[in-house]
Order: structure tokens, then sequence, then C-alpha cells
């Protein structure tokens, strides 16, 4: 019998994960791979070199903040040429920096943007400096075709939470392979090198929500308790891929690369630009590792709703998967939440079911994941982000739903339970401390000032 909480991809898995966000973990593509005791030996296993990526301040505060992982490698990563620009004359490369604020609600039926490979990516608006790491950006891609052969891609600007709405993405990291299907979500630390192919060939669209401060985590539960929300066994985290083989050498066993015919090239975004350089040897030659800094994917059907058991909505706060705290705002203040509301029960008696009007200090950037995974249904036919692309209510903005709507539920008998959206949509928020600036792109495209979020969505 099938598991109602989990989601039965319609692509199956093909890696091993690790299973617990914020534990220590290890990986070894060979036996061996990681030193035992030392963290840093005069020798290390197989004539590989250690090199060290900190993801927090050297003396991050409590320690469990403190975010670091040693690779195992054949060739350390400085090994490179100078970087230079790369396609700067492209909006996608260089984008326009976010500046445009309105009072207005904004709603995109759809985006109508240029498709490519995962360098492709379109800056939707953002908040903050990517270069002071405060606040974050969004980003949209629509990809149509693998990164090219010995390409791999990184960004220094921030960590990344990558949500397919549609398709899936093939993930090789320097950590391992992530596949990451509609209806999951990964996250990729700042600066860690990865390349993203389309499995199947099935186009794939998306957003990714760069985080320019700190760092996502789970978020504390308080009076909850021990467990509920996202539970920390459910994030899986990429075994080790050694992109090569163990090789005799006299007495020794050296891990050799397979760098392949030519040289690689290295795509890295800094300052939302885009910059590139050549190397000679693959990224993709960690045999293990070991820390707290990974990347890491999660099935957004594992969620354990928390909600109200007689009447009223707790806040939204309650289906928060990942957060990004403000430090050093008042405690409980994230620079973003990430929540994605999808199937669940809802039993609360005598109480309208549907969002109340409201106005919000932070802003909601809400879009459609499509959890509905048979390849023929409506929902993934469309090619384009859709059934609606997003909406974006700024902070303070007024919204709800429209008189029709509010008087249908009005009608509704709320004496027994009932499962609200079981439709094949999960409906994912970006909720942010501080307004989200648009670009120009953005907002030229964007429809202002709508009443009804719903039918505004859906309307083209
Ligand atoms: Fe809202």
């Amino acid at each position: 019998m099938s598991l109602p909480y989990i989601t039965y991809f319609s692509l199956k898995e093909k890696y091993t994960y690790l299973n617990g966000l914020g534990n220590l973990h290890q990986s070894e593509a060979f036996p061996g791979s990681i030193p035992l005791v030392n963290n840093h030996p005069q020798h290390p296993p197989f004539g590989l070199r250690t090199e060290k990526i900190s993801g927090t301040a050297l003396t991050a505060q409590p320690r469990s903040n403190n975010l670091w992982t040693y690779l195992y490698r054949a060739r350390p990563s400085y090994d490179h040429e100078t970087f230079e620009p790369y396609k700067h004359h492209l909006e996608t490369a260089n984008p326009s920096p976010p500046k445009h604020l309105t009072p207005n609600s904004y709603v995109w039926p759809t985006f109508e943007i240029e498709k490519g490979d995962w360098t492709v990516q379109h800056l939707l608006g953002g908040t903050g400096s990517a270069t002071e790491k405060v606040g974050m950006a969004v980003w949209l891609f629509h990809l149509d075709r693998d990164m090219p052969p010995q390409t791999a891609f990184s960004s220094q600007d921030g960590e990344a939470l990558i949500v397919p709405q549609v398709g899936a993405l093939d993930i090789q990291t320097e950590f391992g392979n992530l596949l990451v299907r509609q209806n999951e979500v990964a996250v990729i630390p700042r600066g860690v090198k990865y390349r993203v192919t389309l499995p199947e060939g099935r186009h794939a669209r998306g957003y990714v929500l760069e985080l320019y401060q700190g760092h996502f985590r789970l978020p504390d539960l308080g009076i909850i308790g021990s467990t509920g929300l996202a539970s920390a066994r459910d994030f899986e985290i990429p075994t080790a891929y050694f992109e090569g083989e163990l090789v005799s050498q006299g007495d020794d066993q050296v891990a050799v690369p397979n760098n392949g015919p030519g040289k690689w090239t290295i795509i890295s975004r800094l300052g939302t630009k885009l910059w590139a350089a050549t190397q000679g040897a693959t990224p993709f030659s960690v045999a293990g590792w070991q820390g707290t800094l990974y990347p890491y994917k999660y099935d957004v059907k594992r969620f354990n709703y928390i909600g109200n058991l007689n009447f009223d909505h707790a806040d939204p706060s309650v289906f928060v998967i990942l957060t990004a705290p403000a430090f050093g705002k008042q405690p409980g203040t994230a620079v973003v939440d990430f929540a994605a509301v999808g199937p669940r029960w809802n039993p609360p008696e005598k109480t309208l079911w549907i969002p109340w009007y409201h106005r919000n200090t932070a802003s909601e950037f809400v879009f459609p994941i499509i959890s509905e995974q048979d390849s023929t249904s409506p929902l993934n036919t469309g090619g384009k982000f859709g059934p609606w692309g997003a909406w974006l209510n700024s902070n303070m903005v007024a919204h709800g739903s429209n008189d029709g709507e509010y008087a249908e539920w009005q009608a509704k008998d709320t004496s027994k339970p009932e499962k609200l959206q079981d439709g094949g949509i999960t409906a994912g928020i970006f909720e942010t401390e501080n307004a989200l600036l648009l670009t120009d792109w953005a907002f030229k495209s964007a429809q202002k000032n709508f009443k009804d979020q719903i039918s505004a969505a859906f309307e083209e």
C-alpha cells in the first residue's frame, strides 16, 4: 500500500543519499578517502589534496551555527585561469539592478522568458545587496538544454534554494549528485560548484531564491515540541561521487580524475553578474568530504502540517519548511521564510476556510509548484509557467479573495473536515522581511493592482 505522504515521482530516484539536516555528515567515494582523526593530514589518502569550505564566519556562534566542510579532492580549486566577464551584453548575465517599488500588488499570469541552460537565469527582483551579504534575490529559469559538457556553475553571491515548478534537474555537485524533481526543492550552499542537466531531455522551469545573508535552517518549533513541520530526517544529502578511478602506482593507490578531452569552464555569479574561467581539471574530483556545510534536497509532500482542530486559522508561519534568520533583528524575524502549502485536512468549524483579508509587514511572493506527476495532465503539458507565474504582495499591500469566492466559502458546511488543495498544485511562498524590488522587465511585465489574486493569476 502506498504512503500518502511522500511524492510518487514519475522519474525514479537513481542516487543514494544521507539523511538528517543539521548533522555533521561524511561520505567517501572510496573507502578510506577521508583521513582518520586528522582533518588536514600531511599525507592525505590516495594522493588527494585537502580543501576547506567555510560557509560562516570562522568564529560563528553558537557552535551549531558554524558551517564548514573539508573536501578531499584530486586538484585544488585554485588551479584555474583568470575569471573574465561572461556574456555581459546579456540581461541574464549582467542584469539591471532591482529598483522598482510601488504600493500595488502584482501578478504575472506567466513569465515569457528566454529558454536556455542553467546559466540563463532571469533576475526578477531582490532586496539588499549581494556584495554586502544582506537580503536575497529571486531568479527564474526555463531550461530546454543541458549545460554544455565540461562546464560548471557556482554562485558566490549566496545560497541557492532551487524550486522546480515543472520538470526535473539532475545536479552534479562537488559533494555528489542530486536528482531534484517537481515537488522537491534543493539547497546549494554559496560557492559550491555544480552542473545541471535535464533527465530524459525534458524541459524544466522554476524559481531560485538566492540568499545573500546566512543560511537556510529548520525553524525552531517552540511550543509545538520536538517534532512537526519539516522533519530533519527527510532532508537528503548527496553521497561523494568521484569522477575518475583509483589507480595503482607502486605500492600506493592514487585517485586519478577523468578530466575529459579539453578544458573545463567554471561560470561563477558574483555581484549578480556572470564570470567565466577555464581550468584543466574537473571540479568533480572530490573523493570524500566531511562537515556541516553541504547541499541537500527535500520532498515537500513529506511536510507534517500543524493546524487548528476546533476553530480559526493559525498564522501561515506553521507552513514554513525552511527559514533564514535575520540576525540583528527581533528574534523570530527572517530574511526569508520558505513555505509550501499542499494537500492537507482542514477541520476548523464555523470558520471561513479561505485565507483572511490581510496586510502583512512581510512581502509575499507566491507561485505554483506542480505536484501532479502524470506527464499527460494539462498542468504538465502547458509548456510555460502556469497555471500562473507568480504573484507578489509587498509589505502592507491589502489582499484577499473576491466577493464570489467569499460567498461560496461562506456557504460551505464546515461540520466535517475536508481535504484542501488536492488538485495537483502546491503553493510555494517566499515571505521576505524587506520589500522585494523588481527589475525593469519584471516590473513592466507585471499586472498591477489586482483585487482578486486567484482569478487575476489565471487570466491571460
Ligand atoms: Fe497573504
